[in-house]
């Protein structure tokens, strides 16, 4: 009798994130990280990502030491792999890029003398910390993608508790030229209330240059599909200028 109390509105999409053009952080290769398992689902999230306004998406798998010990060569052919089945099943979004999401940690300064090292829009390498602690020396490796002529953009800002908003540290990757990508579920509370608060303010005080949507599965998907109906996360992107569709 009282069961549509208990039954979860499934939301429509609508697609507030044209705006945006390009998504520039998802895992939908395959069976490569914590990311898709098969491509039914890299699929079912692609068509998702369609769905709410994006036209373009870059990929950007996990590499991690000893965690995701992916191989540039290797992920690359997957991906090539991967597109030819998209296109078979029907995906309309244009896949146009294949990067990486480096963890800066022990093995990192040696998969940046990799000449395969994966960038984004021809330029920009994504890289993310530890959700608990930052390396040691993780300024040096910055600067020494720099000296290569990468621009280093770093994941999810906004998730990382030791980095505060407005502090010390958050200013000095700033001046070391460093771009911020917040995660669009963060606006929406799906990493909790501090990463959510921790998001808005770095977009509203003029911090964040890209929004990505770290899709890892099909439940990433679906809150994406659910957070088109935040009016506040709506205006945010009406009111702020991104990087996004320059990829
Ligand atoms: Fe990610």
């Amino acid at each position: 009798m009282f069961d549509f109390l208990f039954r979860k509105k499934k939301y429509e999409p609508i697609p507030i994130f044209e705006v945006l053009g390009t998504d520039m952080h998802c895992h939908l290769v395959p069976k490569v990280d914590d990311g898709s398992k098969c491509i039914e689902e890299s699929v079912e999230c692609m068509k998702a990502l369609a769905s709410v306004g994006y036209k373009k998406m870059i990929l950007t798998p996990h590499f991690q030491t000893p965690r995701f010990e992916n191989d540039e060569d290797d992920i690359v052919r997957r991906y090539e792999e991967m597109k030819r089945q998209a296109a078979d099943m029907g995906v309309e979004i244009d896949i146009c890029g294949i990067g990486g999401e480096y963890r800066i940690d022990s093995g990192f300064a040696k998969r940046l003398e990799n000449p395969r090292f994966l960038q984004i829009g021809g330029k920009y390498v994504l890289v993310e910390f530890s959700l608990h602690q930052q390396m040691m020396g993780c300024d040096e490796m910055i600067f020494d993608m720099q000296m290569k002529g990468y621009e280093v953009i770093l994941a999810h800002p906004e998730r990382y508790p030791y980095l505060n908003v407005g502090g010390s540290r958050m200013e000095q990757l700033k001046n070391q030229g460093v771009f911020f990508q917040v995660n669009v579920l963060s606006l929406g509370g799906f990493y909790g209330e501090e990463a959510k608060r921790r998001a808005f303010e770095m977009v509203e005080g003029g911090l964040v240059e890209f929004l990505g949507t770290d899709t890892h599965n099909s439940m990433y998907a679906q809150a994406l599909i659910d957070l088109t109906h935040n009016r506040k996360v709506e205006k945010l992107l009406m009111n702020h200028e991104f990087l996004n569709k320059t990829l």
